[in-house]
């Protein structure tokens, strides 16, 4: 099977890019990550690659004097790496239709909360706030909206009386770990079936 290539676009901390990165070299998952893309200098999931034979790119938003040329400063990194599938991991920044119409359900996000609830920000705390008694972890496809694309896959977690935003984040984000490389994996062995907004998993490809 031909690697599909990923770009994968970090603002900060990388664990996801981590959980990727891991089991691509652990063969649980057949990719490979053309480039990763920062917006931000010193963030973390640069250093947790530093030294791996992985091209990335830092563009910086106070390079450029509009969104779109930024953007478009993203798109030639993308391109040149002949990225297929845009992995936003931790990536600090809304992107703009005319990005996300580049490409059309191939870019994927991993939200730390059970969407259509708590879509934005902070999502941990609000799922706190509401009192819920799950909440766990959403990869979707991205669309124009605020978290809203085609959801591909969804795990819950408890939400325990003593939890703080931090532990709750933490149980989340073990989880995160696990589905967004489920969830790429699926992709990239074509087992992804878009239909409307629904999204249905195919079985395993014989021979594949
Ligand atoms: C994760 O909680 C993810 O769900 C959210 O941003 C956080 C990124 O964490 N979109 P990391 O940079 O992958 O560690």
């Amino acid at each position: 099977m031909r690697k599909k290539v990923l770009g994968v676009l970090v603002s900060g901390r990388g664990s996801n890019l981590q959980a990727i990165v891991d089991a691509i070299n652990a063969d649980r998952l057949v990719a490979k990550i053309g480039v990763v893309i920062s917006d931000n200098p010193d963030a973390n999931a640069l250093r947790r690659i530093a030294g791996l034979d992985i091209p990335t790119a830092v563009v910086e938003r106070k390079n450029y004097a509009s969104k779109p040329e930024f953007e478009a400063a993203i798109i030639e990194q993308l391109d040149l790496h002949h990225v297929e599938l845009v992995v936003l991991a931790g990536f600090m920044r809304i992107l703009s239709p005319q990005f996300i119409n580049r490409f059309p359900m191939r870019i994927m996000n991993i939200h730390p909360a059970l969407l259509p609830s708590f879509p934005g920000l902070d999502a941990q705390a609000q799922a706190l706030q509401y009192g819920v008694k799950v909440s766990g972890a959403t990869v979707h496809f991205v669309d124009e909206g605020m978290d809203s694309g085609p959801i591909i896959l969804q795990e819950a977690v408890p939400v325990e009386d003593d939890d703080t935003v931090t532990t709750l984040a933490d149980r989340i984000l073990h989880l995160e770990h696990r589905l967004y490389v489920r969830a790429v994996r699926l992709y990239c062995e074509g087992r992804i079936h878009i239909s409307g907004r629904a999204v249905k998993i195919l079985p395993p490809r014989q021979n594949s």
